[in-house]
């Protein structure tokens, strides 16, 4: 079999972005800011963006391109032993963050529908619906089997028809959305409170556990420590993208991306005297409260979540392809019939996670299934991938390393990031890691 490779650089970049952009960046990053005060928040994550996550994203580019190969496989090339376990790490996560991760996308989905059908009302109680909703099991699972065949579908078709062509047309047309709702967003009346709030720093909020939650977010939203980046950098055939480039200009998207639905969020809720701290119900419980104030809001209420339900398919499909990747490279499965069988079983097991919201009670660990999932994932099996991977690249395999990211011309910063490799990125992601678990 012939592996695929992208047809250009513009394409992997693009696809790379949308794996990046994410639920991470329009549902998560806005109410994180607002619950850890704002712009200072903000700074926070654009430093550590652009150091720790650039660097651990550029690792991963250069295992997948220098091998051409899934993660395991990778892996078990560069040298075998126990490192293949990183890459069993990065497809087990894979599964499993698909698998809650779709769940969530059919919210989005079922939203679009809604805002037509009596979500945007003045008589709606908004916490009531959303409870509803998620709370109800067959709903919970057509939207999150939606999901998942959307999905399957954009995989099964081929890294270039399926995923650079999707990616092509989705990302940009994510980013029009973006702006036509910042545009909408800024010109409310009262909206400059929001902008003020999300600019003004205040630094006297920022804390330890502020740096934690900026750094926990900065590695889910870039779509680390698991190998994503590692199956799109193995699709990279001639030596002609420059890593370090691609690295930056994804990190530059994704990061753009957050900070651009802050401008949606924060001046929309400010306008309308909504608190902006709500936590994770930011987006589906206070966001429709206020469009159902605002003149023509069922419309700008289904372009937000379509908005979320297109960033959301584009990193679906990441994580779908890297298990799938395994599978063709390792085990020679056809790719049709990988997709098919791998995104059928994750949606299998995402059932108990779209029924753990009130439908069933199905808790692991005293926590919903779905949230269990999302713990296991973010806090356990991402921040230690990405330091085994920051360490690899560092100590393992340096002369690969040093060669991949100087193809394209001299690396001004490779000093810097193979210290970051080596031991700054292992160091903070053990102390998060740490934290995370409550150890400290
Ligand atoms: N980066 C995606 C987001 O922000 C989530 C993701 C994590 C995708 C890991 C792929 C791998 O929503």
């Amino acid at each position: 079999m012939e592996r695929e490779y992208w047809g250009s650089k513009m394409g992997f970049w693009l696809a790379a972005a949308g794996s990046a952009i994410g639920l991470g960046n329009i549902w998560r990053f806005p109410y994180l800011t607002g619950a850890n005060g704002g712009a200072a928040f903000v700074l926070i994550y654009v430093l550590i963006a652009f150091t720790i996550g650039f660097s651990v994203m550029l690792a991963e580019f250069v295992i997948g391109r220098s091998t051409k190969l899934n993660p395991v496989g990778a892996f078990q090339k560069l040298k075998g032993g126990p490192w293949q376990i990183v890459g069993w790490m990065g497809v087990a996560a894979g599964f499993i963050i698909l698998s809650y991760y779709s769940v969530i996308g059919g919210w989005t989905i079922k939203y679009i529908l809604s805002s037509f059908t009596g979500l945007i009302s003045p008589n709606t109680d908004a916490t009531n619906y959303f409870l509803n909703f998620i709370g109800n099991g067959p709903q919970a699972i057509l939207y999150h089997a939606i999901f998942m065949a959307i999905t399957i579908y954009v995989v099964y078709r081929g890294v270039g028809k399926g995923i650079e062509d999707t990616c092509k047309i989705l990302m940009p047309a994510l980013f029009l959305i973006l702006v036509i709702l910042i545009i909408r967003a800024v010109t409310l009346p009262g909206a400059f409170a929001g902008v003020e709030f999300y600019l003004k720093p205040d630094f006297s909020k920022i804390t330890g556990q502020t740096l934690l939650a900026a750094l926990g977010q900065a590695f889910f939203s870039l779509s680390l420590g698991m190998g994503a980046m590692i199956t799109y950098g193995s699709y990279l055939g001639s030596k002609k993208a420059s890593l370090p480039q691609s690295a930056a200009t994804v990190t530059l998207l994704d990061t753009s991306a957050a900070f651009l639905a802050g401008f949606v969020i924060f001046p929309t809720v400010f306008a309308f005297g909504v608190e902006p701290g709500a936590g994770p119900g930011l987006t589906f419980i206070t966001l429709p409260k206020v469009f159902a104030m605002m003149p023509g809001g069922a419309i700008w209420s289904a372009l937000f979540f379509l908005l979320l339900c297109v960033a959301a398919i584009t990193s679906a499909i990441s994580l779908l392809e890297v298990v799938v990747a395994y599978m063709i490279d390792n085990l020679k499965w056809p790719r049709h019939k990988a997709s098919l069988i791998i995104g059928g079983a994750i949606f299998l097991l995402g059932i108990p996670s779209a029924l753990s919201n009130g439908a069933v009670p199905i808790n692991v660990f005293g926590m919903a299934f779905l949230d269990a999932m999302d713990y296991l994932a973010s806090n356990i099996l991402l921040p230690l991938g990405g330091m085994l991977i920051a360490l690899f690249v560092g100590w393992v395999i340096l002369g690969t390393a040093k060669k991949e990211t100087t193809t394209e011309g001299e690396f001004k910063f490779q000093p810097v990031w193979i210290w970051i490799c080596k031991v700054i990125a292992p160091l903070v992601i053990f102390i998060i890691f740490l934290n995370k678990i409550g150890i400290i």
